[in-house]
């Protein structure tokens, strides 16, 4: 059976401007420079850091630049747009698509999310695919149902084979840079409810070598007892990527 890969990734969003993003990478490589195949540390940075990143980290195997997102179409009268083979281009090997922000400000949905896991796969690049629930649904009770819905609209449609290079995210929105975060139990009871569903759809040794990573608020305190849950394959860290020393206290965690 194959084990699923432990992953920090860091989602830089919309901060660092292109000097202070270079001197972050450097400092993230350099305190990460002995090989390790225990985690793979994933850096999804603004565009304009993508190649000098990819550059900078190429001779280590355990760390991996991605992108935030992608477009929906390979190429064409779409002004500001970047598409999944540009990023590839650069030597990108992953992007995060489904992210909440994304969902909310880009009114991205599940015909648009499909979309853009199209455009990556057929380019070679990995997916971190997100999901989450809002607040009302926690407090309703109903986020198992909620998530379920979002994979099976976009995630659960995909072969075994496109699988292999989909990573899944569960963010739960009301934990999202809030400073509030699911608490050990509630993330590993959610991570076990996602992995049954890829085990009912394809099988258990899809499922089991699926990683799923925890996001939302993840920082040095609580991140050692979130990874050490059985499902909790990870994280994809925010706020705390932004500064060297969270995020290596976090790659510690493993
Ligand atoms: P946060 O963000 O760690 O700042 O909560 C996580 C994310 O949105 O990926």
């Amino acid at each position: 059976m194959h084990l699923p890969k432990n992953i920090i990734a860091g989602n830089w969003k919309m901060n660092k401007n292109y000097s202070e993003g270079i001197a972050l990478i450097k400092e993230i490589i350099a305190n990460n420079t002995s090989e390790t195949e225990e985690y793979e540390i994933i850096i999804n940075v603004p565009f304009i850091h993508l190649k000098e990143a990819v550059d900078l980290s190429k001779e280590y195997k355990h760390i991996a630049i991605g992108a935030q997102d992608c477009h929906t179409e390979s190429s064409g009268a779409f002004t500001g747009n970047i598409s999944a083979e540009m990023i590839q281009s650069c030597g990108a090997k992953y992007v995060i698509i489904g992210h909440s922000e994304r969902r909310m400000y880009h009114q991205e949905d599940a015909t648009v999310l499909n979309k853009k896991i199209k455009q990556a796969l057929k380019n070679q690049l990995k997916v971190i695919f997100c999901i989450g629930e809002p607040l009302e649904e926690r407090e309703a009770d109903k986020q198992n149902a909620y998530i379920q819905k979002q994979l099976e609209e976009t995630i659960l449609q995909l072969n075994k084979e496109e699988l292999k290079n989909i990573i899944i995210a569960y963010e739960p929105i009301w934990a999202i840079g809030t400073g509030k975060t699911a608490s050990s139990m509630q993330a590993q009871n959610m991570h076990a409810f996602i992995r049954t569903l890829f085990a009912e759809k394809y099988d258990t040794s899809t499922a089991n070598s699926l990683s799923i990573l925890y996001g939302g608020s993840c920082n040095p305190n609580n991140a050692k007892e979130l990874f050490s849950q059985e499902d909790i394959n990870g994280g994809l860290i925010g706020g705390a990527s932004l500064k060297s020393d969270d995020f290596q206290a976090i790659i510690k965690s493993f």
